[in-house]
């Protein structure tokens, strides 16, 4: 077969509702060092090194995700950064012709040792997880993080001149709402940006009932507006915030509403989890074992392809996240990447 028919057109992930997916997230690892309480249980139990995609096998599905039109890769966890020789893979990624921007999530608790190394790495742009400003109630919320240590990180990945940096809040009524115009002072402070979430119901936990904990993206912005000015501006990182600018600064600050606004209808995006299940939705469990063709068809590329390809016939036209119904997703986030 001659290299043309070999190699896909770039517009080969288009699924049935005409949604171009051009965005990847993967989970390198389903560990962390933290467990929120809106992501894990307390004991939380995770895969054996085995079950977990190698090294290698994430950066042929990178580099297959690549050659199909993807533009953006990030990588998520659990925690990326807790897993062993992230920064080649890193490397290899963030030098994948074709690819637009390696992009990273993280809880922060590496940063303060790793930021400069993954910036040189090739990744541009970096978000943080920051829920609290209060030392206790942040142990709380991560149960075993440590906030000195998570903003010593932020200012270590300020340091290191990244091309963007975003913190992601997620906001729960009674627990830390009343931190949201904290939270923001402290993104203008350090000319960052500064996402919203509402707290979706991915994996069942105890801790709290998450309807009750529910507070939205609407009242998030009006807690805000009472101290600063938001425009709203039709910038997008081909993620599902929606931004608005505070005038004066450098910090724009999204909003990530799953219950509230869904953005379903623009889904440019696809998952790998940690143990290599293509995840077509968030909030779905339509998924293609891709682990399976890597280890049972090594080196079979064209197999991969027309596998991937043919997933996006499966992909859902949306979530049906309902935070007060019984049945919620047994996948956690932190197995899911976020
Ligand atoms: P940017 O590239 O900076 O826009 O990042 P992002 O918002 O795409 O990624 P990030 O890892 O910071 O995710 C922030 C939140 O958005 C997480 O809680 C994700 O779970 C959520 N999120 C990302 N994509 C989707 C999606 O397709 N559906 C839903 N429901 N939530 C999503
Ligand atoms: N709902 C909303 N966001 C969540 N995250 C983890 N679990 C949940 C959840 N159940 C967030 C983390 C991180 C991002 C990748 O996902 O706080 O910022
Ligand atoms: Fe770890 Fe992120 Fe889940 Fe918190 S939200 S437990 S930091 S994976």
């Amino acid at each position: 077969m001659g290299a043309e028919t070999t190699k896909p057109a770039p517009e080969a992930l288009v699924d049935r509702f005409g949604r171009r997916i051009n965005y990847l997230r993967i989970s390198v690892t389903d560990r962390c060092d933290f467990r929120c309480v809106y992501c894990m249980e307390p004991n939380q139990r995770f895969f054996p090194g085995d079950q977990i995609l190698s090294l290698a096998e994430v950066a042929q599905v990178a580099q297959t995700f690549v050659d199909l039109g993807v533009r953006k890769i990030r990588l998520t966890g659990g925690e990326p950064l807790v897993r062993r020789n992230i920064l080649p893979l890193m490397r290899s990624i963030a030098s994948l012709p074709g690819l637009g921007e390696l992009v990273i999530t993280t809880n922060g608790s590496q940063l303060e040792e790793m930021a400069q190394q993954i910036r040189a790495a090739g990744v541009k742009r970096i978000n943080i997880s920051l829920d609290s400003l209060q030392p206790e109630r942040f142990r709380h919320i991560t149960r075993k993080g440590n906030l000195g240590r998570v903003l010593r990180g932020i200012d270590a990945a300020v340091a290191a001149r990244f091309e963007r940096i975003k913190l992601n809040a997620v906001i729960l009524k009674h627990r830390n709402h009343d931190e949201i115009l904290d939270l923001v002072q402290l993104a203008v402070d350090k000319g960052i940006n500064i996402s919203f979430i509402e707290e979706m119901p991915v994996g069942q936990i105890a801790e709290h009932d998450r309807a009750e904990s529910f507070y939205s993206s609407d009242c998030i912005r009006t807690d805000i507006q009472s101290r600063f000015e938001l425009v709203p501006t039709t910038e997008t990182t081909g993620g599902p915030a929606r931004y608005f600018r505070i005038p004066g600064t450098e910090t724009r600050v999204g909003f990530i509403s799953p219950h509230s606004h869904t953005f379903c209808a623009d889904c440019n995006r696809v998952r790998v989890t940690a143990e290599g299940r293509l995840l077509l939705c968030l909030g779905q469990e339509h998924s293609l074992d891709l682990r399976r063709i890597l280890r049972e068809h090594p080196g079979d590329q064209v197999k991969l392809d027309q596998a991937i390809r043919d997933a996006m016939q499966i992909k859902p036209e949306g979530h049906e996240f309902d935070l007060r119904a019984d049945s919620v997703l047994v996948r956690h986030m932190n197995v899911t990447g976020g």
